[in-house]
């Protein structure tokens, strides 16, 4: 250890998303010196790809309340979110998309010079009314300029930023305390200790564990691992967002602004098929049962294309001008992977990873909680979990379109203020004995041994695949339990694999292995978890166990990695001021 560098901070920030940027900004606001840890130069955080908007309740275009807000997200998730992480994030909404408007967001706009909002699935007036427009877009690129303000904000906060740092583990005392990570530089190789009073884990998802997905390459799971190596089980792991529109054949996010200003689709008869699905909604339905739909009309064989494998999108009625001016980045796209322009003709869609509804459990002030031994949860001191990497959880079974940007902008800023709180009542850094940093050493130089023949990019290529056909839309539970099997031998297989090209090993090689590891037990996590969930709840739908459960299932699943265990907690159903909403059926 007396060779690794190190470096001291208040406060690390793993991950440079819009939760870790959110939070770096308060803590840097309250004069904490903090430091932001990213794989990738920080504006290309996946952040950056989130297109059509954030929620909040402005009512600027039809009228609207944070209270509808809550119990169209409560409604979303199949009754599975904690209800008080629910209330407060939909009360917190406007103000903090205002203020997000005062740091430089440059919002679309109303002619009255407001924000402008447009419809997205699953959002209602007056408690399942009529529909609502609550997403605040800046035209269809909201995660771009999102995440391009809140960089140049730390920037002019002097908030350090380590770009192109690679988190090999977090460090933690024989107490429970987080006293900072073990970082890799990539571009040297060099590792670095960065010791902090508290740390965030802020690392986004893990989408990037299926073969067709929105997620970039970046988006494997790290900081879910890394909490489970720590002990921390990860929580409701089985709900995976598939959201419907993704590029055919590719899974190039095609937003659902595209639906909210007007476009629908349509199968091979040109039939408006969701009309039979949700004849209240129709195609701004919640995002699950949109994804059902579309695979059910591809399985009865009115899917299109020359084997039938998808569905239309169909939005060149909106007007060329409408398309240009709202939705500028969804015609390129939609030019350039499925050479169709929108405005002549439907786009080929269907459904493709998108959004891990769990992660690390939290409580609303981003403190990451865990049962103690088998006793009860208790906040583990100075470890803070924000973003799609945390379980807080808001979404529940299914998440509403337009709730990640807000849950990262809430629960950032949260995050932020509570490790400020806990600078201040823990002034000193605990020390870091040898004994705290072993296991990331080990994991360091696990990569430099040579291996068997196979590469471990095959490895993750497989792993990919068999998470598509063994843990997808649809489940049952011999095609889970064989998904277990095949998971658990490709772990095998990883740990024989080798490095591409071990002869000269660059860092990126090295940091693929880490990150396929990651995947490896975020799949075993998802897997295990949707096994044992026998009802259809949200995004996990089981052919077998069609109905929700509430009796044996209105509970949160806990995935520890010693043992494969499975544990349970009871969802928090009571609000922090108003009434709570009662499971009741979820019709669209
Ligand atoms: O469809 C979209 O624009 C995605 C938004 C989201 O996932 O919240």
């Amino acid at each position: 250890m007396k060779n690794i560098s190190r470096r001291r901070f208040d406060c690390l920030v793993i991950g440079a998303g819009g939760g870790g940027l959110r939070a770096a900004l308060q803590l840097a606001h309250g004069e904490a010196h903090v430091a932001v840890v990213s794989k990738v130069f920080p504006t290309r955080s996946h952040t950056v790809a989130a297109q059509g908007g954030i929620n909040a309740a402005l009512g600027n275009v039809l009228p609207d309340n944070w209270h509808w807000h809550m119990y169209d997200t409560v409604k979303g998730g199949d009754y599975l979110g904690d209800q008080d992480a629910i209330e407060y994030m939909c009360r917190a909404a406007s103000q903090l998309v205002i203020e997000l408007e005062h740091y430089g967001v440059p919002f679309t706009r109303l002619e009255n010079g407001r924000i402008y909002q447009r419809a997205f699935g699953g959002q209602s007036q007056n408690f399942g009314g009529e529909q609502a427009m609550r997403t605040c877009p800046a035209a269809d690129r909201t995660g771009h300029a999102m995440l391009h303000t809140l960089y140049q904000q730390n920037l002019k906060a002097r908030t350090h930023f380590f770009d192109e740092f690679f988190v090999i583990d977090l460090l933690m005392d024989k107490d429970g305390y987080a006293l900072g990570a073990l970082v890799l530089e990539i571009e040297t190789g060099e590792p670095l200790i960065i010791e902090a009073k508290t740390t965030l884990i802020a690392t986004g998802g893990a989408a990037r564990l299926y073969r067709t997905t929105t997620n970039a390459l970046i988006n494997t799971g790290d900081g879910m691992a890394m909490a489970l190596r720590a002990g921390v089980p990860l929580q409701d792991m089985e709900f995976v967002q598939f959201h419907p529109t993704g590029i055919a054949g590719i899974g190039i996010l095609i937003s659902e602004g595209v639906r909210g200003e007007g476009g629908y689709l349509i199968n091979s008869a040109g039939e408006r098929f969701m009309e039979r699905y949700a004849p209240h909604a129709k195609d701004l339905a919640s995002r699950d049962v949109v994804s059902r739909a579309i695979y059910q009309e591809v399985h009865e064989g009115r899917g299109c294309g020359p084997k039938k494998d998808y569905v239309l999108l169909k939005l060149d009625h909106l007007g060329a001008d409408l398309i240009k001016k709202r939705l500028p980045g969804i015609r390129e796209l939609a030019m350039r992977f499925a050479h169709a322009d929108p405005i002549e003709k439907p786009v080929p869609v269907s459904p493709t990873a998108h959004y891990t509804m769990g992660g690390i459990p939290t409580n609303r002030f981003a403190q990451v909680v865990a049962p103690v031994q088998t006793g009860p949860e208790e906040a583990i001191p100075g470890l803070y979990a924000v973003g799609e990497c945390a379980c807080v959880s808001v979404h529940g079974a299914n998440r509403l379109g337009g709730n990640s940007l807000l849950d990262i902008i809430v629960f950032g800023r949260a995050a932020g203020n509570h490790m400020l709180e806990y600078i201040k009542e823990n002034r000193h850094q605990r020390p870091l004995a040898q004994e705290n940093i072993e296991h990331a050493l080990e994991r360091l130089t696990r990569w430099d041994k040579k291996g068997g023949s196979e590469s471990v990019d095959q490895v993750n290529q497989d792993l990919r695949l068999v998470m598509e056909e063994h843990c997808g839309v649809f489940r049952t539970q011999e095609v889970l339990d064989a998904g277990i099997k095949k998971v658990t031998e490709l772990q095998r297989r990883l740990e024989q694999a080798t490095l591409r090209d071990h002869s000269k090993i660059f860092n990126t090689a090295r940091i693929e292995a880490f990150e396929t590891e990651n995947l490896m037990d975020i799949a075993l996590a998802t897997v295990y978890s949707a096994a044992a969930r026998q009802e259809s709840r949200g995004a996990h739908s089981r052919l077998d166990y069609p109905e929700r459960d509430d009796i044996r299932w209105l509970k949160h699943t806990l995935y520890s990695r010693a043992g494969n265990k499975l544990d349970y907690k009871p969802v928090r159903m009571k609000p922090m001021t108003v009434e709570s909403f009662p499971p009741k059926k979820r019709v669209y």
